[in-house]
């Protein structure tokens, strides 16, 4: 995307104008940072499996030790990672708007790693494991052994601790999401599919409230009109454009020292 793209006056005016943004990122957000996306191809060892068939509990009850291994994959390629500037221009976004929510469908921390205060991290993290039995939760586990590790309460198995298909959401989260998504007066929807619920309806509840919905992400079908927006581009770029665009400032460009993920 150019340096100066042109975003939608109208947009920029609600933005600017705007008491209470929502903010909900998927994967696409976190891809500049090198994280695979869930719907585009996996890399080596595990291009044979799709996510759907390692993120479910039936499939941990089969082969805990391939899902634990899956996870162990990604949590070291997030170990690895850095924030990228959609991470840090959404940590900025909060000093520019009364209010900000941050709801996210990934489990990797970037936000808060980018300085997000309290990203509502709707899939759980996987920086934390949990008991499958006593849903004890461990910030720290010992990966002597066979893996998965097991529980130190009560022996039974280490699960990451995050949503999987068919299971629930945790519903405070999702109570915050909702009462943001119907109470802001901006959505931006950054780097989702849109394909999972309950997530997957955010943007919509905002958009029967009212709410101008912002898109970003390189690939938003259709021709979307007024309140529906498409931001078309990679999150990276759109949204320090956007900061830019709408307050004449970006993290990392301009005056005053670049930001840096902690
Ligand atoms: P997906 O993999 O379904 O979608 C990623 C989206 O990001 C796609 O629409 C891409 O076009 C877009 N994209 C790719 N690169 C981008 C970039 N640089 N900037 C902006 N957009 C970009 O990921 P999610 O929508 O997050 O759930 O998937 C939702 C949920 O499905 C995940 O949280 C996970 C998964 O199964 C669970 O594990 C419960």
């Amino acid at each position: 995307m150019a340096d100066t793209p042109a975003f939608p006056p109208d947009l920029l005016d609600a933005l600017r104008r705007a008491r209470h943004v929502a903010v909900l990122t998927g994967a696409g957000g976190s891809a500049e940072s090198g994280i695979p996306t869930f719907r585009e191809a996996q890399t080596g060892l595990w291009a044979r499996f799709s996510p759907e068939e390692l993120a479910t509990p039936a499939a941990f009850a089969r082969d805990p030790r391939l899902v634990w291994e899956w996870y162990a994959w990604r949590r070291g390629l997030v170990r690895a990672a850095e924030p990228n500037p959609a991470h840090r221009a959404l940590a900025a976004l909060e000093g520019l708007v009364p209010r900000l929510t941050l709801i996210t469908q990934n489990v990797d921390g970037l936000h808060a790693r980018a300085g997000s205060a309290d990203p509502i991290e709707l899939h759980g993290s996987l920086a934390r494991a949990r008991c499958r039995s006593c849903h004890a939760v461990y910030a720290e586990w010992e990966e002597a052994g066979e893996p998965p590790p097991r529980c130190s309460r009560c022996g039974d198995l280490l699960r990451p601790d995050v949503v999987w298909f068919g299971e629930t959401l945790p519903r405070d989260l999702l109570g915050r999401a909702v009462e943001a998504a119907l109470g802001c007066d901006v959505f931006l929807s950054v780097g989702t599919s849109g394909l999972v619920e309950p997530a997957a309806s955010l943007p919509r509840l905002a958009l029967e409230r009212g709410a101008p919905v912002a898109v970003v992400n390189p690939e938003v079908p259709g021709r979307p009109a007024p309140p529906l927006y498409a931001l078309r581009g990679r999150a990276g770029e759109v949204l320090p454009a956007l900061l830019r665009a709408a307050w004449g400032e970006a993290p990392g460009r301009g005056p005053g020292p670049p930001m840096r993920g902690q």
